[in-house]
């Protein structure tokens, strides 16, 4: 059975939404690395992707929180203007267009969106540094 790790409430994220992460993964050496995500919802569904562009690889929010566009309804990369599908991470739109965000599987459980079977480092992600700070912090448990 896979452990599950809590990212944070059902509540946390509005409908419609999203919001970022920075959790702390382990690489094939072993070595931990500080591991941007985002969390999406649409209605009761809620969506895992990684906060990296399929364009360039950049952070789609310059300024931490900020992914969705000026009418709220995509996801939009800061860097070139991609737009990105909340529920599937497809770009529609920008110089990406056709690729995708790079989905992780979440799961809900007990009003919490948790990861599943993700090599975390013991260290969570409670202590990284975003250099742009203001990211909400991870509480990580595990069952
Ligand atoms: S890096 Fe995202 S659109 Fe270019």
């Amino acid at each position: 059975m896979n452990t599950l790790f809590a990212i944070c409430a059902t509540y946390e994220v509005d409908d419609g939404t999203a919001q970022g992460f920075v959790l702390q993964r382990r690489d094939a050496d072993g070595s931990a690395k500080p591991w941007p995500i985002l969390v999406t919802r649409k209605g009761n569904n809620f969506y895992g992707f990684e906060n990296a562009c399929p364009h360039q690889g950049a952070r789609l929010d310059k300024r931490p929180g900020e992914f969705m566009d000026e009418e709220g309804n995509f996801l939009v990369c800061s860097q070139h203007g991609a737009q990105f599908d909340l529920d599937t991470g497809q770009c529609f739109i920008g110089p990406c267009q056709g690729k995708a965000l790079e989905p992780i599987h979440l799961v809900i459980d007990d009003g919490d969106v948790c990861l599943s079977g993700i090599d975390l480092d013991e260290e969570d992600g409670l202590d990284i540094d975003d250099p742009e700070d203001d990211v909400p912090e991870v509480q990580i448990t595990s069952d």
